[in-house]
Protein backbone atom coordinates (compact mmCIF):
# COMPACT_ATOMS: atom_id res chain seq x y z
CA UNK A 1 0.00 0.00 0.00
CA UNK A 2 2.67 2.26 1.28
CA UNK A 3 5.13 1.26 -2.09
CA UNK A 4 1.74 1.86 -4.05
CA UNK A 5 1.77 5.25 -2.90
CA UNK A 6 5.12 5.74 -3.38
CA UNK A 7 5.23 4.90 -6.61
CA UNK A 8 2.40 7.08 -7.47
CA UNK A 9 3.73 10.04 -5.84
CA UNK A 10 7.44 9.55 -7.75
CA UNK A 11 5.35 8.78 -11.08
CA UNK A 12 3.29 12.11 -10.36
CA UNK A 13 6.52 14.59 -9.56
CA UNK A 14 8.46 12.66 -12.97
CA UNK A 15 5.41 13.48 -14.98
CA UNK A 16 5.54 17.19 -13.67
CA UNK A 17 9.66 17.47 -14.45
CA UNK A 18 8.70 16.15 -17.94
CA UNK A 19 10.13 12.84 -17.49
CA UNK A 20 7.73 11.22 -18.81
CA UNK A 21 7.96 12.61 -21.87
CA UNK A 22 9.31 9.99 -24.01
CA UNK A 23 11.06 9.04 -27.13
CA UNK A 24 13.71 12.77 -27.60
CA UNK A 25 14.57 11.78 -24.41
CA UNK A 26 17.13 9.10 -25.06
CA UNK A 27 18.61 11.28 -28.32
CA UNK A 28 19.23 8.36 -29.97
CA UNK A 29 17.91 8.01 -33.65
CA UNK A 30 18.63 5.83 -36.91
CA UNK A 31 19.02 7.22 -40.18
CA UNK A 32 15.83 8.66 -41.73
CA UNK A 33 14.28 9.08 -38.29
CA UNK A 34 12.28 12.48 -37.75
CA UNK A 35 13.80 14.70 -35.68
CA UNK A 36 11.05 16.78 -34.36
CA UNK A 37 11.69 20.77 -34.96
CA UNK A 38 9.80 22.73 -32.23
CA UNK A 39 9.26 26.57 -32.48
CA UNK A 40 9.04 28.41 -29.20
CA UNK A 41 8.79 31.72 -28.78
CA UNK A 42 9.93 34.89 -29.96
CA UNK A 43 10.17 38.30 -29.01
CA UNK A 44 12.36 41.23 -28.36
CA UNK A 45 16.11 40.43 -28.12
CA UNK A 46 16.76 43.07 -25.62
CA UNK A 47 13.58 42.21 -23.24
CA UNK A 48 14.11 38.48 -22.16
CA UNK A 49 10.50 38.19 -20.47
CA UNK A 50 8.69 39.64 -23.52
CA UNK A 51 7.64 36.77 -25.73
CA UNK A 52 5.40 35.78 -27.56
CA UNK A 53 4.28 32.40 -29.44
CA UNK A 54 6.09 32.52 -32.36
CA UNK A 55 2.73 32.27 -34.77
CA UNK A 56 1.50 35.16 -33.20
CA UNK A 57 4.08 36.70 -35.84
CA UNK A 58 2.21 35.91 -39.74
CA UNK A 59 4.65 33.27 -40.40
CA UNK A 60 4.21 30.32 -41.95
CA UNK A 61 2.10 28.05 -40.26
CA UNK A 62 1.86 24.29 -39.98
CA UNK A 63 -0.50 22.81 -42.47
CA UNK A 64 -3.92 21.68 -40.88
CA UNK A 65 -3.91 24.26 -38.22
CA UNK A 66 -5.99 22.73 -35.72
CA UNK A 67 -3.97 19.72 -35.37
CA UNK A 68 -0.60 21.53 -34.11
CA UNK A 69 1.20 19.10 -31.84
CA UNK A 70 1.98 21.09 -28.42
CA UNK A 71 5.02 19.31 -26.07
CA UNK A 72 4.55 19.10 -22.16
CA UNK A 73 8.16 19.56 -20.66
CA UNK A 74 6.77 20.22 -17.33
CA UNK A 75 5.94 22.76 -14.71
CA UNK A 76 9.08 24.89 -15.05
CA UNK A 77 9.31 24.85 -18.68
CA UNK A 78 5.58 26.00 -18.34
CA UNK A 79 6.25 28.61 -15.66
CA UNK A 80 9.14 30.18 -17.79
CA UNK A 81 6.88 30.50 -20.43
CA UNK A 82 8.19 28.28 -23.23
CA UNK A 83 5.56 26.76 -25.17
CA UNK A 84 6.21 24.11 -27.90
CA UNK A 85 4.81 23.60 -31.36
CA UNK A 86 5.52 21.12 -33.70
CA UNK A 87 6.74 23.22 -36.63
CA UNK A 88 6.15 20.60 -39.31
CA UNK A 89 9.01 21.05 -40.73
CA UNK A 90 11.14 18.07 -42.61
CA UNK A 91 13.91 17.12 -40.65
CA UNK A 92 15.36 13.54 -41.12
CA UNK A 93 18.54 12.11 -39.16
CA UNK A 94 21.65 12.03 -41.34
CA UNK A 95 19.52 12.55 -44.62
CA UNK A 96 20.79 15.96 -46.13
CA UNK A 97 17.41 18.12 -47.88
CA UNK A 98 18.36 20.68 -50.77
CA UNK A 99 16.09 24.11 -50.71
CA UNK A 100 12.99 23.62 -49.85
CA UNK A 101 9.42 25.64 -49.94
CA UNK A 102 7.70 26.56 -47.03
CA UNK A 103 5.33 28.20 -47.43
CA UNK A 104 4.45 31.59 -49.98
CA UNK A 105 2.58 34.31 -48.21
CA UNK A 106 1.49 37.66 -50.29
CA UNK A 107 2.08 40.36 -47.82
CA UNK A 108 -0.45 42.13 -47.22
CA UNK A 109 -0.81 45.54 -44.64
CA UNK A 110 -1.31 44.19 -41.98
CA UNK A 111 1.53 41.43 -42.26
CA UNK A 112 3.91 44.34 -43.65
CA UNK A 113 3.32 45.77 -40.30
CA UNK A 114 3.69 43.00 -37.92
CA UNK A 115 6.74 42.04 -39.44
CA UNK A 116 8.56 45.29 -39.66
CA UNK A 117 7.58 46.16 -36.04
CA UNK A 118 9.47 42.77 -35.26
CA UNK A 119 12.76 43.60 -37.41
CA UNK A 120 12.77 47.37 -35.73
CA UNK A 121 12.44 45.87 -32.60
CA UNK A 122 15.53 43.18 -33.38
CA UNK A 123 12.65 40.55 -32.28
CA UNK A 124 14.84 36.95 -32.35
CA UNK A 125 13.34 33.46 -32.33
CA UNK A 126 13.85 29.75 -30.71
CA UNK A 127 13.43 26.38 -31.60
CA UNK A 128 14.35 23.03 -29.77
CA UNK A 129 14.85 20.19 -31.99
CA UNK A 130 16.74 17.16 -29.95
CA UNK A 131 16.24 19.78 -26.62
CA UNK A 132 19.08 21.95 -28.14
CA UNK A 133 18.42 25.66 -28.58
CA UNK A 134 18.15 27.52 -31.92
CA UNK A 135 18.35 31.00 -32.01
CA UNK A 136 17.81 33.36 -34.77
CA UNK A 137 16.59 36.21 -36.07
CA UNK A 138 13.35 37.39 -37.81
CA UNK A 139 15.59 40.54 -39.75
CA UNK A 140 18.32 42.12 -40.51
CA UNK A 141 18.48 45.11 -37.60
CA UNK A 142 17.51 48.42 -39.92
CA UNK A 143 21.10 49.61 -38.88
CA UNK A 144 22.74 47.59 -40.97
CA UNK A 145 20.59 48.41 -44.25
CA UNK A 146 20.85 52.10 -43.50
CA UNK A 147 20.03 54.43 -46.56
CA UNK A 148 17.67 52.09 -47.61
CA UNK A 149 14.07 52.69 -46.64
CA UNK A 150 13.25 49.19 -47.16
CA UNK A 151 12.96 47.23 -43.79
CA UNK A 152 13.57 43.28 -44.53
CA UNK A 153 12.95 39.84 -43.60
CA UNK A 154 15.07 37.09 -43.81
CA UNK A 155 13.33 34.14 -46.04
CA UNK A 156 16.20 31.19 -46.14
CA UNK A 157 16.77 28.98 -42.85
CA UNK A 158 19.86 26.95 -43.25
CA UNK A 159 20.20 24.35 -40.93
CA UNK A 160 23.63 22.77 -40.66
CA UNK A 161 23.63 19.56 -38.19
CA UNK A 162 26.23 18.35 -36.55
CA UNK A 163 25.82 14.25 -35.39
CA UNK A 164 28.09 11.59 -34.07
CA UNK A 165 26.66 8.37 -34.89
CA UNK A 166 23.38 8.23 -33.84
CA UNK A 167 23.44 11.49 -31.77
CA UNK A 168 22.73 15.31 -32.38
CA UNK A 169 25.54 17.14 -31.79
CA UNK A 170 24.94 20.36 -32.48
CA UNK A 171 22.72 22.63 -34.53
CA UNK A 172 23.63 26.32 -36.99
CA UNK A 173 21.29 28.25 -38.18
CA UNK A 174 22.43 30.58 -41.10
CA UNK A 175 19.27 33.08 -42.28
CA UNK A 176 19.77 34.35 -45.28
CA UNK A 177 18.06 35.99 -48.54
CA UNK A 178 16.59 39.14 -46.82
CA UNK A 179 13.75 40.70 -48.94
CA UNK A 180 12.43 43.78 -48.66
CA UNK A 181 8.80 44.02 -46.85
CA UNK A 182 6.46 45.87 -49.31
CA UNK A 183 2.61 45.36 -49.56
CA UNK A 184 1.00 43.27 -52.16
CA UNK A 185 4.59 41.47 -52.44
CA UNK A 186 4.83 37.71 -52.19
CA UNK A 187 7.40 36.24 -50.44
CA UNK A 188 8.72 32.24 -50.64
CA UNK A 189 9.95 31.26 -47.43
CA UNK A 190 12.53 28.42 -47.67
CA UNK A 191 14.56 26.00 -45.61
CA UNK A 192 17.19 23.37 -45.94
CA UNK A 193 19.29 21.20 -44.15
CA UNK A 194 22.43 19.91 -43.91
CA UNK A 195 24.16 17.18 -41.94
CA UNK A 196 28.18 16.48 -41.44
CA UNK A 197 29.79 14.21 -38.96
CA UNK A 198 31.59 15.38 -35.61
CA UNK A 199 33.90 14.01 -33.19
CA UNK A 200 32.53 15.86 -30.31
CA UNK A 201 31.21 13.24 -27.93
CA UNK A 202 27.76 13.35 -27.29
CA UNK A 203 28.01 14.56 -23.24
CA UNK A 204 29.86 17.68 -24.35
CA UNK A 205 27.47 19.14 -26.47
CA UNK A 206 26.42 21.52 -23.98
CA UNK A 207 29.59 22.89 -23.58
CA UNK A 208 28.96 25.00 -26.80
CA UNK A 209 26.32 27.08 -24.68
CA UNK A 210 28.81 27.63 -21.78
CA UNK A 211 30.41 30.87 -21.79
CA UNK A 212 34.05 29.68 -20.31
CA UNK A 213 35.49 33.16 -20.64
CA UNK A 214 32.61 34.91 -19.08
CA UNK A 215 31.58 33.50 -16.06
CA UNK A 216 36.00 31.82 -15.36
CA UNK A 217 37.20 35.26 -15.68
CA UNK A 218 39.64 36.12 -13.14
CA UNK A 219 37.37 38.75 -11.22
CA UNK A 220 35.06 35.97 -10.20
CA UNK A 221 37.81 34.21 -8.62
CA UNK A 222 39.10 37.23 -7.33
CA UNK A 223 35.54 37.91 -5.26
CA UNK A 224 35.58 34.84 -3.95
CA UNK A 225 39.01 35.57 -2.74
CA UNK A 226 37.77 38.50 -1.39
CA UNK A 227 34.38 37.11 0.33
CA UNK A 228 36.84 34.80 1.64
CA UNK A 229 39.26 37.50 3.52
CA UNK A 230 35.87 39.24 4.83
CA UNK A 231 34.89 35.61 6.49
CA UNK A 232 37.94 35.17 8.16
CA UNK A 233 37.97 39.37 9.64
CA UNK A 234 34.77 39.04 10.55
CA UNK A 235 34.90 35.71 12.39
CA UNK A 236 38.15 36.47 14.22
CA UNK A 237 36.05 40.18 15.45
CA UNK A 238 33.22 37.83 16.49
CA UNK A 239 35.93 35.71 18.44
CA UNK A 240 36.87 38.71 19.93
CA UNK A 241 33.94 40.03 21.18
CA UNK A 242 33.42 36.68 22.82
CA UNK A 243 36.78 36.36 23.92
CA UNK A 244 36.01 39.76 25.73
CA UNK A 245 32.74 39.05 26.87
CA UNK A 246 33.48 35.78 28.12
CA UNK A 247 36.86 36.12 29.90
CA UNK A 248 35.56 37.44 32.86
CA UNK A 249 33.11 34.55 33.32
CA UNK A 250 36.19 32.25 32.98
CA UNK A 251 37.73 34.50 35.42
CA UNK A 252 35.14 34.12 37.98
CA UNK A 253 35.30 30.39 37.87
CA UNK A 254 39.16 30.61 38.31
CA UNK A 255 38.95 32.92 41.10
CA UNK A 256 38.90 30.91 44.44
CA UNK A 257 39.19 33.86 47.28
CA UNK A 258 36.61 36.20 47.73
CA UNK A 259 38.32 39.91 47.03
CA UNK A 260 39.21 38.19 43.69
CA UNK A 261 34.98 37.87 43.29
CA UNK A 262 34.43 41.14 44.83
CA UNK A 263 36.64 43.02 42.40
CA UNK A 264 34.69 41.17 40.10
CA UNK A 265 31.74 42.22 41.07
CA UNK A 266 32.93 46.38 41.31
CA UNK A 267 33.74 45.14 37.82
CA UNK A 268 30.75 44.29 36.49
CA UNK A 269 29.23 46.76 38.51
CA UNK A 270 31.17 49.50 36.55
CA UNK A 271 30.87 47.68 33.36
CA UNK A 272 27.44 49.37 32.01
CA UNK A 273 26.87 47.07 28.90
CA UNK A 274 25.25 44.17 27.81
CA UNK A 275 25.30 42.71 31.49
CA UNK A 276 22.93 45.20 32.44
CA UNK A 277 20.43 44.16 30.43
CA UNK A 278 19.98 40.54 31.60
CA UNK A 279 16.44 40.76 33.02
CA UNK A 280 15.05 42.42 29.74
CA UNK A 281 17.41 40.67 27.24
CA UNK A 282 14.84 37.62 27.03
CA UNK A 283 11.80 39.30 26.94
CA UNK A 284 9.61 38.25 24.06
CA UNK A 285 10.03 40.50 20.63
CA UNK A 286 7.03 42.50 19.72
CA UNK A 287 5.35 40.86 16.75
CA UNK A 288 6.16 37.17 18.17
CA UNK A 289 3.91 35.46 15.59
CA UNK A 290 5.34 37.38 12.67
CA UNK A 291 8.93 36.95 13.35
CA UNK A 292 8.56 33.18 13.86
CA UNK A 293 6.49 32.60 10.81
CA UNK A 294 10.01 34.91 9.25
CA UNK A 295 12.51 33.20 10.82
CA UNK A 296 10.60 29.13 9.96
CA UNK A 297 10.77 30.78 6.48
CA UNK A 298 13.81 32.00 6.53
CA UNK A 299 15.73 28.92 7.17
CA UNK A 300 13.35 26.90 4.55
CA UNK A 301 14.52 29.18 2.62
CA UNK A 302 18.17 28.56 3.24
CA UNK A 303 17.76 24.79 3.10
CA UNK A 304 15.66 25.11 0.04
CA UNK A 305 18.49 27.33 -1.70
CA UNK A 306 21.64 24.37 -0.54
CA UNK A 307 19.18 21.30 -1.53
CA UNK A 308 18.43 23.10 -5.06
CA UNK A 309 22.36 24.26 -5.52
CA UNK A 310 23.15 20.44 -4.70
CA UNK A 311 20.93 18.66 -6.84
CA UNK A 312 22.06 20.73 -9.44
CA UNK A 313 25.46 20.27 -9.61
CA UNK A 314 24.69 16.34 -8.72
CA UNK A 315 22.32 16.52 -12.04
CA UNK A 316 24.16 19.31 -14.61
CA UNK A 317 20.56 20.50 -14.33
CA UNK A 318 21.48 23.47 -16.39
CA UNK A 319 20.86 21.62 -19.55
CA UNK A 320 17.45 21.08 -19.28
CA UNK A 321 14.90 23.84 -20.02
CA UNK A 322 13.11 24.46 -16.76
CA UNK A 323 14.50 21.48 -14.60
CA UNK A 324 15.21 24.07 -12.32
CA UNK A 325 12.45 25.79 -11.40
CA UNK A 326 10.86 22.15 -11.23
CA UNK A 327 12.90 21.36 -8.36
CA UNK A 328 12.84 24.39 -6.36
CA UNK A 329 8.93 23.77 -6.33
CA UNK A 330 9.48 20.52 -5.18
CA UNK A 331 11.91 21.02 -2.78
CA UNK A 332 9.95 24.30 -1.12
CA UNK A 333 6.34 21.76 -0.99
CA UNK A 334 9.06 19.27 0.55
CA UNK A 335 11.16 21.52 3.01
CA UNK A 336 8.05 23.22 4.60
CA UNK A 337 8.35 20.49 6.92
CA UNK A 338 11.44 22.72 8.28
CA UNK A 339 9.85 25.93 7.83
CA UNK A 340 7.07 24.45 10.17
CA UNK A 341 9.05 23.22 12.95
CA UNK A 342 11.32 25.83 12.97
CA UNK A 343 8.74 28.50 13.16
CA UNK A 344 6.72 26.45 15.99
CA UNK A 345 9.50 25.65 18.23
CA UNK A 346 10.61 29.27 18.13
CA UNK A 347 7.01 30.62 19.16
CA UNK A 348 6.64 27.65 21.57
CA UNK A 349 9.99 28.46 23.00
CA UNK A 350 8.79 32.03 23.47
CA UNK A 351 5.43 30.85 25.02
CA UNK A 352 3.36 32.24 21.95
CA UNK A 353 0.12 31.01 22.50
CA UNK A 354 -1.56 31.30 19.25
CA UNK A 355 0.39 28.85 17.07
CA UNK A 356 -2.28 28.18 14.60
CA UNK A 357 -2.41 31.63 13.53
CA UNK A 358 1.40 31.59 13.72
CA UNK A 359 1.30 28.31 11.52
CA UNK A 360 -0.67 29.99 8.97
CA UNK A 361 1.82 32.72 8.74
CA UNK A 362 4.11 30.61 8.12
CA UNK A 363 2.58 28.22 5.66
CA UNK A 364 1.43 31.46 3.50
CA UNK A 365 3.88 34.02 4.03
CA UNK A 366 6.34 33.53 1.54
CA UNK A 367 3.81 31.98 -0.90
CA UNK A 368 1.18 34.17 -0.95
CA UNK A 369 3.46 37.48 -1.00
CA UNK A 370 5.76 35.71 -4.72
CA UNK A 371 1.86 34.48 -5.32
CA UNK A 372 0.93 38.17 -5.20
CA UNK A 373 3.75 39.59 -7.40
CA UNK A 374 3.19 36.65 -9.77
CA UNK A 375 -0.56 37.65 -10.43
CA UNK A 376 0.23 41.08 -11.10
CA UNK A 377 2.88 39.96 -13.56
CA UNK A 378 0.60 37.58 -15.11
CA UNK A 379 -2.19 40.10 -15.37
CA UNK A 380 0.28 42.41 -17.38
CA UNK A 381 1.44 38.91 -19.57
CA UNK A 382 -2.11 38.10 -20.48
CA UNK A 383 -2.74 41.65 -21.76
CA UNK A 384 0.15 41.89 -23.49
CA UNK A 385 -0.89 38.08 -24.80
CA UNK A 386 2.62 36.89 -24.00
CA UNK A 387 4.07 33.59 -23.28
CA UNK A 388 5.20 34.52 -20.35
CA UNK A 389 1.53 34.16 -18.93
CA UNK A 390 1.15 31.18 -17.13
CA UNK A 391 -1.67 29.08 -18.48
CA UNK A 392 -4.23 27.72 -15.65
CA UNK A 393 -3.72 24.45 -15.78
CA UNK A 394 -0.37 25.21 -14.24
CA UNK A 395 -1.50 27.37 -11.80
CA UNK A 396 -4.05 24.90 -10.80
CA UNK A 397 -0.83 22.85 -10.57
CA UNK A 398 0.71 24.85 -8.38
CA UNK A 399 -1.97 25.61 -6.16
CA UNK A 400 -2.58 21.90 -5.76
CA UNK A 401 1.24 21.25 -4.80
CA UNK A 402 1.13 24.09 -2.07
CA UNK A 403 -2.36 22.94 -0.67
CA UNK A 404 -1.72 18.93 -0.45
CA UNK A 405 1.82 19.15 0.33
CA UNK A 406 3.66 22.41 1.71
CA UNK A 407 0.65 23.30 3.93
CA UNK A 408 0.27 20.08 5.48
CA UNK A 409 3.74 19.57 5.95
CA UNK A 410 4.13 22.88 7.57
CA UNK A 411 1.43 21.88 9.67
CA UNK A 412 2.56 18.71 10.83
CA UNK A 413 6.22 20.40 10.97
CA UNK A 414 4.81 22.95 13.59
CA UNK A 415 3.48 20.38 15.43
CA UNK A 416 6.44 18.38 16.18
CA UNK A 417 8.41 21.55 16.65
CA UNK A 418 6.38 22.68 19.39
CA UNK A 419 6.34 19.54 21.50
CA UNK A 420 9.70 18.46 20.49
CA UNK A 421 11.40 21.99 20.95
CA UNK A 422 8.94 24.50 22.34
CA UNK A 423 10.19 24.18 26.37
CA UNK A 424 10.85 27.88 27.58
CA UNK A 425 14.64 27.73 27.69
CA UNK A 426 16.21 31.26 28.69
CA UNK A 427 19.34 30.97 30.25
CA UNK A 428 17.88 34.46 32.38
CA UNK A 429 14.84 34.90 33.99
CA UNK A 430 12.67 37.57 32.70
CA UNK A 431 12.23 40.89 34.86
CA UNK A 432 8.18 41.61 35.27
CA UNK A 433 9.53 45.84 34.48
CA UNK A 434 10.96 46.51 31.23
CA UNK A 435 13.81 48.50 32.14
CA UNK A 436 14.31 52.19 30.53
CA UNK A 437 16.12 52.00 27.54
CA UNK A 438 18.78 54.96 27.35
CA UNK A 439 19.73 57.36 25.02
CA UNK A 440 22.82 56.79 23.46
CA UNK A 441 24.66 57.84 20.16
CA UNK A 442 22.80 57.85 17.10
CA UNK A 443 24.80 54.71 15.78
CA UNK A 444 23.78 52.98 18.00
CA UNK A 445 19.83 53.47 17.43
CA UNK A 446 18.43 49.69 16.06
CA UNK A 447 17.69 51.40 12.69
CA UNK A 448 21.51 52.29 11.93
CA UNK A 449 22.53 49.11 13.07
CA UNK A 450 19.70 47.12 10.76
CA UNK A 451 20.77 49.29 8.33
CA UNK A 452 24.87 49.04 8.09
CA UNK A 453 24.47 45.53 8.78
CA UNK A 454 23.41 44.54 5.45
CA UNK A 455 26.11 45.93 3.82
CA UNK A 456 29.17 43.76 4.55
CA UNK A 457 26.72 40.70 3.27
CA UNK A 458 26.00 42.73 0.12
CA UNK A 459 29.31 43.53 -0.30
CA UNK A 460 30.42 39.54 -0.28
CA UNK A 461 27.63 38.89 -2.28
CA UNK A 462 27.31 41.53 -5.60
CA UNK A 463 30.17 40.74 -7.78
CA UNK A 464 27.78 36.86 -7.88
CA UNK A 465 25.17 39.11 -8.47
CA UNK A 466 25.97 40.56 -11.58
CA UNK A 467 27.07 36.92 -12.50
CA UNK A 468 23.99 36.05 -11.80
CA UNK A 469 22.10 39.01 -13.49
CA UNK A 470 23.80 38.60 -16.12
CA UNK A 471 22.80 35.17 -16.61
CA UNK A 472 19.56 35.57 -16.19
CA UNK A 473 18.49 39.22 -17.99
CA UNK A 474 21.14 38.74 -21.01
CA UNK A 475 20.72 35.00 -22.00
CA UNK A 476 23.74 33.41 -20.78
CA UNK A 477 23.95 29.73 -18.89
CA UNK A 478 24.42 30.04 -15.69
CA UNK A 479 26.45 26.95 -15.16
CA UNK A 480 28.84 27.81 -11.88
CA UNK A 481 26.97 26.11 -9.33
CA UNK A 482 30.48 25.40 -7.24
CA UNK A 483 30.93 29.46 -7.31
CA UNK A 484 27.14 30.00 -6.02
CA UNK A 485 27.56 26.95 -3.60
CA UNK A 486 30.69 29.08 -2.01
CA UNK A 487 29.07 32.47 -2.15
CA UNK A 488 26.25 31.31 -0.71
CA UNK A 489 28.24 30.01 2.09
CA UNK A 490 30.07 33.21 2.56
CA UNK A 491 26.66 35.11 2.83
CA UNK A 492 25.24 33.06 5.64
CA UNK A 493 28.75 33.30 7.62
CA UNK A 494 28.99 36.98 6.79
CA UNK A 495 25.17 37.65 7.91
CA UNK A 496 26.06 35.69 11.23
CA UNK A 497 29.15 37.59 11.95
CA UNK A 498 27.81 41.12 11.26
CA UNK A 499 24.51 40.83 13.28
CA UNK A 500 26.26 39.48 15.54
CA UNK A 501 28.55 42.33 16.11
CA UNK A 502 25.74 44.46 15.95
CA UNK A 503 23.76 42.99 18.46
CA UNK A 504 26.59 43.35 21.10
CA UNK A 505 26.86 46.52 20.46
CA UNK A 506 23.14 47.36 20.62
CA UNK A 507 23.37 45.42 24.15
CA UNK A 508 25.83 47.19 24.91
CA UNK A 509 24.59 50.22 24.84
CA UNK A 510 21.76 48.59 26.87
CA UNK A 511 19.14 48.69 24.37
CA UNK A 512 17.36 45.19 24.59
CA UNK A 513 15.29 45.30 21.31
CA UNK A 514 17.55 43.00 19.63
CA UNK A 515 15.67 40.51 18.05
CA UNK A 516 13.99 42.64 15.46
CA UNK A 517 17.72 44.44 14.55
CA UNK A 518 18.72 41.38 14.59
CA UNK A 519 16.51 40.50 11.87
CA UNK A 520 16.51 43.59 10.17
CA UNK A 521 20.25 43.97 9.92
CA UNK A 522 20.55 40.61 7.75
CA UNK A 523 17.47 41.46 6.01
CA UNK A 524 18.68 44.69 4.81
CA UNK A 525 21.26 43.18 2.73
CA UNK A 526 18.54 42.60 0.14
CA UNK A 527 18.02 46.46 0.53
CA UNK A 528 21.35 46.53 -1.55
CA UNK A 529 20.64 44.07 -3.39
CA UNK A 530 17.28 45.93 -4.30
CA UNK A 531 19.47 49.09 -5.66
CA UNK A 532 22.14 47.18 -7.41
CA UNK A 533 19.26 45.94 -9.49
CA UNK A 534 18.40 49.93 -10.55
CA UNK A 535 21.75 50.28 -10.89
CA UNK A 536 22.18 47.41 -13.61
CA UNK A 537 19.05 48.08 -14.97
CA UNK A 538 20.07 51.24 -15.77
CA UNK A 539 23.18 50.73 -17.04
CA UNK A 540 23.84 47.35 -18.05
CA UNK A 541 20.39 46.44 -19.98
CA UNK A 542 18.69 47.66 -22.73
CA UNK A 543 15.36 46.87 -21.32
CA UNK A 544 13.03 48.99 -23.36
CA UNK A 545 8.74 49.25 -22.37
CA UNK A 546 6.05 49.21 -19.65
CA UNK A 547 6.06 45.21 -19.73
CA UNK A 548 9.68 44.03 -19.33
CA UNK A 549 10.16 47.30 -16.98
CA UNK A 550 7.90 45.23 -14.84
CA UNK A 551 8.94 41.92 -15.21
CA UNK A 552 12.25 43.13 -14.17
CA UNK A 553 11.09 44.98 -10.94
CA UNK A 554 8.75 42.00 -10.24
CA UNK A 555 10.81 39.34 -10.41
CA UNK A 556 13.73 41.29 -8.69
CA UNK A 557 11.06 41.88 -5.73
CA UNK A 558 10.31 38.43 -5.32
CA UNK A 559 14.14 37.43 -5.43
CA UNK A 560 15.20 40.05 -2.59
CA UNK A 561 12.15 39.29 -0.58
CA UNK A 562 13.17 35.58 -0.22
CA UNK A 563 16.73 36.36 0.63
CA UNK A 564 15.84 39.19 2.59
CA UNK A 565 13.78 36.57 4.83
CA UNK A 566 16.37 34.36 4.60
CA UNK A 567 19.33 36.60 5.95
CA UNK A 568 17.02 37.84 8.15
CA UNK A 569 16.07 34.73 9.75
CA UNK A 570 20.10 33.30 9.76
CA UNK A 571 21.89 36.12 11.44
CA UNK A 572 18.66 36.41 13.90
CA UNK A 573 19.78 32.43 14.82
CA UNK A 574 23.13 33.51 15.28
CA UNK A 575 22.27 36.34 17.44
CA UNK A 576 20.66 34.14 19.59
CA UNK A 577 22.94 31.85 19.89
CA UNK A 578 25.69 34.27 20.59
CA UNK A 579 23.14 36.33 23.27
CA UNK A 580 22.26 32.47 24.62
CA UNK A 581 25.64 31.99 25.06
CA UNK A 582 27.00 35.29 26.44
CA UNK A 583 23.93 35.33 29.29
CA UNK A 584 24.58 31.55 30.09
CA UNK A 585 27.26 32.40 32.54
CA UNK A 586 25.34 35.60 34.06
CA UNK A 587 24.80 34.86 37.46
CA UNK A 588 21.18 36.59 38.61
CA UNK A 589 20.65 37.45 42.24
C1 LIG B 1 28.53 25.57 -36.67
O1 LIG B 1 29.22 26.78 -36.41
C2 LIG B 1 30.45 26.61 -35.75
C3 LIG B 1 31.02 27.98 -35.45
O2 LIG B 1 30.79 28.87 -36.45
C4 LIG B 1 31.39 25.75 -36.61
O3 LIG B 1 32.60 25.56 -35.93
C5 LIG B 1 30.72 24.43 -36.86
O4 LIG B 1 31.52 23.65 -37.73
C6 LIG B 1 29.36 24.63 -37.51
N1 LIG B 1 28.70 23.33 -37.60
C7 LIG B 1 28.18 22.84 -38.72
C8 LIG B 1 27.50 21.54 -38.63
O5 LIG B 1 28.25 23.44 -39.76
Amino acid sequence: MRGAQAAAVVAALALLAGLASADEHNHRYQVGDVVTLWVNKVGPYNNPQETYNYYLLPFCKPKPADKTRHKWGGLGEVLQGNELIDSQLELKFRTDMPKRDICTMNLDDDKVEDFTEAVRRHYWYEFFADELPIWGFVGPPPEQTKGDSNVYIYTHKTFDIAYNGDRVIHINLTSESPQPLTSGASLTFTYQVQWKAVSIPFVRRFERYLDFNFFEHQIHWFSIFNSFMMVIFLTGLVSMILLRTLRKDYARYTARDAEDLESLERDMNEESGWKLVHGDVFRPPKYLEVLAALIGTGVQLALLVLSVILITIAGTLFVERGTIVTVFIICYALTSFVGGYVSGGFYARNEGKNWIQTMLVTACLFPLSCFSIAFVLNTIAIFYQSLAAVPFGSIVIVLLIWMFISFPLCLFGTVVGRNWAGAPDHPCRVKRIPSPIPDKKWYLRPHIIALVGGLLPFGSIFIEMYFIFTSFWNYKVYYVYGFFLLVFLILLIVTVCVTIVGTYFLLNAENYHWHWTAFSAGASTSLYVMLYSVHYFVMKTKMTGFFQTAFYFGYTLMFCLGLSIMCGAIGYLGSLAFVRRIFRNVKVD
